[in-house]
């Protein structure tokens, strides 16, 4: 028992304090301040993105394409989001590109979690 206690304590002590949701290197704390799962925040909830992308490797093939605004499916099709694109394609630029495979892999895993 104690060797477990001591185990899991080693196991938060490397993960920090905070529970945030990774996939490899990519951590998706930046995100949570405009995204959620399960609402719509500044961003469109996560559960409905995933919903329209229908898995990790097809939103990664959007964000390798450029994620371009007219091949993103939430901005594409619905005006309120689309009038915000530029706030994302910022995000895009800084912290997804060249990171695809991984923030789609925990944008997914994050949906799956019911939290960023
Ligand atoms: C400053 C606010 C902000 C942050 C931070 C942010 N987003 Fe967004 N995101 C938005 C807005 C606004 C939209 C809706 C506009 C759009 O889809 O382009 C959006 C849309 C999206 C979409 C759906 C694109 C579509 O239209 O189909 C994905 C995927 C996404 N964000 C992923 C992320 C990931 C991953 C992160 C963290 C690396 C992140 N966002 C961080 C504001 C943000």
């Amino acid at each position: 028992m104690k060797s477990v206690i001591v185990a899991m304590t080693a196991a938060v002590a490397l993960m920090g304090v905070s529970s945030v949701a990774t996939a490899g290197a990519f951590s998706t704390a930046p995100c949570k301040a405009c995204h959620a799962v399960g609402k719509d925040v500044v961003g469109p909830d996560w559960a409905r993105v995933a919903k329209a992308y229908g898995s990790a490797d097809e939103l990664a093939k959007v964000f390798k394409g450029g994620f371009k605004v007219e091949d993103r499916k939430i901005a594409s099709s619905e005006p309120k989001f689309k009038a915000q694109a530029a706030l994302m394609t910022g995000q895009y630029n800084t912290l997804i590109k060249g990171h695809e495979d991984e923030a789609a892999k925990a944008l997914f895993d994050a949906v799956k979690a019911g939290k960023i």
